[in-house]
């Protein structure tokens, strides 16, 4: 039955990526399209004094320039798409919308011309006055005035206290900057204009649905006057979840000119798209003398913009992952002069189980304990936080077989002790965890008598498989070569589909697939059943499986129907279905997939610079639909912490609130160079409760942990604890 599933197969978009016919939102076109350019404020708080813009209108090819005293109406209708992706409290920010200025780079004018040069151009001839208002966007500096947003939920005990009576203690803050996602796809719209007012717009975005309905609200439109499409998309690792400004600017701009508006933004206004928030871990762990946890407590201090509140749970995985009578967690924001932070790859246990982890670190030091041995004392095999069985959890299992891979059973554990010629080497580990979540998701299924089947789903493939898989499960399903499958994505006219994100596209999408073609399975059995001198006759429908292109007795492939054949007996062209998929409510067990990450540095005593040659990371996540894939996102994720461990770091210049290095010379992400070896595992883990495929999804597990795995080796090899991130070279010196 499962000739895909489970398997390394290819791929079904990788011909169109790789010979550049997949089209991306900014590389379509239309006749007579024009450019737009984005003016973006030069200062993080206050209002435009004065908008010059007759200069720019000056130049030939310049078409018009829209600011917020000149453009097409907008509506504050722009709420309804805030669903599971936005913050809580506040008001999303509406680009040219009044005077005001929320951040250094927000855009305030959007010049449109004949050709992107002559935009870009006049957009330097755009002249503005500020008044200037007091900012701040130092998230230290504002540490004091933080607010708690997310109280304590359900304490135990009494942390401060048991932590303050513990045998062994360690407490500390970890500090983890901002970091932006930098896809290699810029953030680009294309707004094709149809000449009856009706739009179609090609945007860069993790939710076509999402964006169509916030473009209805904020332009006041009916969903048959606008189309949403994404068909590929070049990364976004979140900063795609919510509609993104240029999205707006660019409708707009088809909406003045009545053309066709494209807008690219550079490398450096995408900087203004939101980031991972920039946080202060305050982590305290008590313990008995045998290692067992008294107290956990996890406070988080996050950066949030004045206009915002943006807030993940940072705090909460301690409680959730061990074993512990007393504990507490908190989150606090602190409200600076920025945009406001969004969703970055498994956003806040990145950052805060990164704290945790190495704090656990740091404690199994002051108890002379293995790390490892650590964790096994206080491994927890409910979840403590709901007091909740886990529908499955094969962590146990991933400690082990990552600690055989990688051979910690060697490792010798006082720092400095292990060598390699010149270079320090140090082994380090820590634990991921991330949610297993599942959405609503909808498919529609054409089955045409030649034997092709289509699939058609709003959601998108942000570069995570979703076709791939997709077409996989369909294959299985309806017993047809994966070549018969076409699979189309990521168009607002589809079947209801979420944003593409929470790492929850991979089940939702796979189930919706297996409930329509389930109804045609149970058509064309009906069918077949009835066909004279059927050699089906007699036989149960539930008994009837669809395999090798025929409608056959499971387990007897001599009684079968070719599906071609039953589909021309009943006179059908196709056959189509339209399923929501389904996952029973149960509130009864947590869902959440695990990763024991171990790594090895090699650190020149000399000038400090750190390798990470080896990492290992034991992956439970439940059935694993694609062994390719699923190791690209593993290994993906890995890089990723490698360069949230060393690399990554958005330097703001506090005096002018005003990020310094907003392009990927001097942000830095991990290159080729960087990268040694990674082994990924998938540690077998049957979960029968979760769902019938017993999917769990990957997109985000591969990060969590690994930057403490990364930093707790960098102690390991130096003897250095370096609590403030990126890792850099001259914090070893
Ligand atoms: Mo991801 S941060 O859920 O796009």
């Amino acid at each position: 039955m499962n000739a895909y599933v489970g398997t390394p197969t290819s791929r079904v978009d990788g011909r169109a990526k790789v010979t550049g016919t997949a089209k991306y939102a900014g590389e379509f076109t239309a006749n007579g399209l024009v450019h737009g350019f984005v003016v973006a404020a030069t200062i993080p708080r206050g209002r435009i004094a004065r908008l010059d813009t007759s200069e720019a209108l000056r130049v030939t090819g310049v078409l018009d320039v829209l600011t917020h005293t000149h453009r097409p109406p907008l509506a504050d209708k722009d709420e309804a798409w805030m669903d599971e992706v936005a913050p809580d409290e506040g008001s999303p920010f509406r680009p040219l919308y009044d005077d005001n200025i929320k951040f250094n780079g927000q855009p305030i004018a959007l010049v449109v011309a004949e050709d992107w040069e002559t935009a870009k151009f006049a957009a330097t001839l755009v002249h503005v006055e500020y008044q200037e208002g007091a900012f701040g966007t130092d998230l230290e500096a504002g540490r004091d005035k933080a607010i708690e947003v997310q109280g304590p939920h359900k304490p135990r005990g009494d942390a401060a206290g048991a932590l303050a009576g513990a045998a062994v203690r360690h407490e500390a803050d970890y500090f983890i900057p901002t970091e932006h996602h930098n896809p290699m796809e810029l953030f680009a719209t294309t707004v094709v204009w149809d000449g009856n007012g009706r739009i179609t717009v090609y945007d860069k975005t993790q939710g076509v649905q999402n964006v169509h309905k916030y473009l209805c609200g904020v332009f006041g439109k009916k969903p048959d006057d606008i189309r949403v499409l994404s068909p590929y998309v070049g990364g976004a690792f979140g900063s795609g979840l919510r509609p993104q400004y240029q999205v707006v600017l660019a409708t707009l701009g088809a909406l003045a000119l009545k053309r066709s508006v494209r807008v690219v933004l550079t490398r450096q206004q995408m900087y203004g798209l939101g980031h991972r928030p920039a946080t202060i871990e305050r982590v305290g762990l008590g313990a008995k003398p045998d290692g067992t946890l008294e107290a956990v407590a996890h406070e988080a201090t996050a950066v949030t913009s004045r206009y915002e509140d943006f807030s993940r749970n940072d705090s909460g995985w301690a409680e959730q992952l061990y074993r512990s009578p007393n504990s507490r967690y908190s989150h606090k924001l602190v409200r600076l002069d920025v945009s406001t932070p969004c969703d970055m790859r498994a956003p806040g246990a990145a950052s805060g189980v990164c704290a945790l982890e190495c704090a656990m670190d740091e404690l199994a030091v002051a108890l002379k304990l293995d790390p490892l041995e650590l964790r096994l004392k206080c491994y927890s095999d409910r979840d403590q936080s709901e007091d909740l069985p886990y529908t499955s959890k094969q962590l146990r299992e991933c400690y082990a077989r990552g600690a055989e891979a990688f051979g910690w059973s060697k490792r010798n554990p006082t720092p400095r002790s292990m060598r390699d010629d010149k270079e320090l080497v140090g082994w380090g580990m820590a634990t991921g965890v991330w949610e297993a979540l599942q959405m609503p998701v909808a498919v529609r299924i054409v089955l045409t008598a030649n034997g092709h089947a289509e699939v058609y789903c709003a959601a998108s493939d942000i570069g995570t498989g979703t076709y791939t898989i997709v077409a996989q499960v369909a294959a299985d399903a309806l017993g047809l070569p994966i070549e018969s499958i076409s699979v189309k994505l990521a168009d607002s006219t589809l079947p209801q589909a979420p944003v593409e994100g929470g790492s929850w596209m991979a089940a939702s999408s796979a189930h919706a697939v297996l409930g329509a073609a389930e109804d045609i399975r149970r058509e064309l059995a009906r069918l077949a059943k009835t066909m004279p001198a059927s050699p089906l006759g007699g036989v149960d429908a539930a008994d009837v499986i669809l395999v090798d292109g025929t409608i056959a007795k499971a387990g007897d492939k001599g009684r079968a129907v070719s599906i071609a054949d039953a589909m021309r007996y009943g006179k059908l062209e196709r056959i189509e279905k339209h399923k929501l998929n389904h996952f029973a409510e149960d509130k009864s067990h947590a869902r959440n997939t695990h990763s024991a990450v171990f790594a090895e540095v090699k650190i020149d005593e000399q000038l400090g610079v750190i390798r990470v040659t080896r990492v290992v990371s034991a992956v439970a996540a439940g059935r694993i639909l694609n062994t390719k894939t699923g190791r690209s996102q593993i290994m993906g994720g890995v890089v990723w912490g490698i360069g949230m461990a060393l690399h990554e770091e958005t330097v703001t210049d506090h005096r002018f609130g005003r990020i310094m290095n907003a392009n990927i010379a001097e942000y830095h992400i991990p290159v080729n160079a960087d990268i040694h070896d990674i082994e990924v595992i998938f540690v077998e883990e049957r979960d029968d409760r979760i769902n019938a495929l017993g999917v769990k999804g990957l997109g985000e597990i591969g990060i969590v942990g690994v930057p403490a795995a990364i930093a707790n080796a960098v102690y390991h090899a130096t003897g250095k604890r370096i609590r403030r991130f990126p890792i850099t070279l001259d914090k070893l010196l």
